[in-house]
């Protein structure tokens, strides 16, 4: 017998996926390895569980999943107005990579090699934190859930992000590891709140992002 699944019902979920292009000029951008499955996944994991859901997406060629909402955003900054045009919400949910800098002008033609020109230096301005933002947000989602992907030390950095952005959750992963993060299908997670964690899979992304989605739904206070 199947466990019957915690229902999203009546509840709006925002969720953004996928990386952030910052444009250099007009042919040339800093971007990063996220392929906006994990958020994929979760935004149609949380449709199917009878929420409202609105998916900000960076540049992806993913389907829209079926039910979800789409507002499809190249730049961080595009980004953050999206997400923050979208609260009110019970849930967000942010599984994008965010790029943490963009270029403080970008070139109105393209940038040309010049003779005897040995490197180029890009003037680097912080992108704006759109998670910690929201989760100190006067119209602050119930549940904040934020990503972090690590190379070491996974639990320190996950749960100093969770403390320092204020969340609610936070959904680690080993990157740099054969079978874990970025493009590939399947992916592990150790999900961290303030008094306690979970392992999930390892799994197919669709298959961890069913069961944390039902963590979150679990997690999520009454309100
Ligand atoms: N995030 C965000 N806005 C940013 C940067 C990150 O919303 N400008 C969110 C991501 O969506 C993710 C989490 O913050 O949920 C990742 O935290 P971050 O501190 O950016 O992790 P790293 O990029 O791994 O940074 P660090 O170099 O500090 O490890």
């Amino acid at each position: 017998m199947t466990q019957a699944k915690a229902s999203g019902a009546g509840l709006r979920i925002l969720v953004s996926a996928g990386p952030t292009y910052e444009d250099i000029d007009p042919v040339r951008f800093i971007g990063n390895r996220s392929s906006g499955k994990m958020g994929f996944a979760v935004a149609e994991a949380a449709a199917r569980s009878g929420a409202r859901v609105v998916l900000v997406a960076g540049p992806v060629a993913l389907p829209t999943p079926p039910g979800v909402t789409r507002l499809d955003v190249r730049s961080a900054a595009q980004m953050h107005e999206a997400v923050l045009g979208q609260l009110p919400a019970d849930i967000y949910i942010g599984a994008a990579a965010v790029a943490d800098f963009t270029p403080r002008q970008v070139a109105g033609s393209k940038i040309k090699k010049r003779e005897g020109e040995s490197g180029l230096t890009l003037d680097l301005v912080r992108t704006p934190d759109i998670l910690a933002e929201v989760a100190g947000h006067a119209a602050r989602p119930r549940l904040v859930v934020g990503f972090a992907a690590e190379t070491d030390e996974v639990e320190r950095y996950a749960r100093d992000k969770l403390a320092r952005k204020r969340l609610d959750l936070i959904a680690a992963n080993r990157v740099g590891v054969a079978g874990s993060g970025f493009e590939s299908d399947d992916n592990a997670l150790t999900v961290y709140w303030t008094d306690g964690q979970r392992a999930l899979g390892p799994a197919p992304k669709t298959v961890l992002a069913g069961q944390l989605l039902e963590l979150i739904l679990e997690r999520l206070p009454a309100g």
